[in-house]
């Protein structure tokens, strides 16, 4: 496996989306960057990270050749493959929140950035950007985010766990073929934050609303149980969870 460690990169998703036009690179390589100048999170947001605290990488996987359709099946399994590390460290109070934010109780510690290069109908690449609050101690006027060190009371070596991560994820793809899909799902699923909890949500109008998290679609929509029995599908756009 190939890694490029860089002092610093503007994003480090952008670096690796950049390699992938001017080479061939191999399936798995992973950029990583000491310090991100503009680095970027889920619709349009920024991702602020102390330098050399944190990890801030990205992984290509360009072996899946998936149909477009299918493309929130790899977030299912870059959340599942941070899960699994981070259960392995016990992290307390492990949960997914939907679509792909690693949560310890209602704490947030790790986002995830999935871009697509498309071919046609089929992902020819995707660029999967981590960025997991390691060892920083202080998220100034940032409400509901944390770091390992502050969850478990000790520093972690940054290499070590981007290689258990990016190992994880190689296992969970490798088993692609063999193990069913739906198990996977279901396993997201089990691991889905406020799953079955009544909760409340906002829509674009900034209207409130009550229901309970039940699962994902196969385009990867939230599913939500609504007043009267009612099960409706929402996008990331559409639906925002208060807590
Ligand atoms: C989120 O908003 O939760 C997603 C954050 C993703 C941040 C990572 S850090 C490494 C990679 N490079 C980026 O610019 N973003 C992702």
């Amino acid at each position: 496996m190939q890694i490029i460690k860089l002092s610093a990169t503007d994003s480090t998703n952008a670096y690796l989306k950049d390699l992938i036009f001017q080479n061939k690179i191999e399936d798995f390589t992973v950029v990583m960057a000491h310090t991100q100048l503009k680095g970027r999170g889920q619709m349009g947001t920024n991702w602020l990270s102390e330098p050399g605290k944190n990890l801030t990488f990205s992984v290509l996987v360009n072996s899946l050749k998936s149909p477009v359709t299918d493309q929130f099946l790899l977030n299912i399994y870059v959340s599942l493959a941070i899960y699994d590390t981070l259960t392995q460290l016990h992290v307390p109070d492990l949960k997914i929140k939907w679509p792909n934010d690693i949560m310890s109780g209602h704490s947030k510690i790790c986002g995830i950035l999935i871009e697509n290069i498309l071919s046609g109908q089929l992902i020819q690449a995707s660029v999967v950007g981590i960025g997991l609050n390691v060892n920083q101690m202080a998220f100034n006027k940032l409400p509901n985010v944390s770091s390992l060190k502050l969850l478990l009371g000790r520093s972690l070596d940054l290499e070590e766990l981007l290689l258990n991560i990016v190992e994880n994820l190689k296992s969970l793809l490798g088993k692609n073929g063999k193990l069913d899909r739906s198990h996977l799902v279901e396993r997201y699923e089990t691991a889905l934050f406020r799953k079955d909890k009544p909760s409340t949500f906002t829509n674009p109008d900034d209207e409130m609303f009550m229901g309970f998290i039940k699962g994902v679609s196969d385009s990867g929509k939230l599913k939500i149980l609504l007043e009267d029995n009612i099960l409706k599908e929402f996008n990331l756009k559409e639906v925002k969870l208060l807590y």
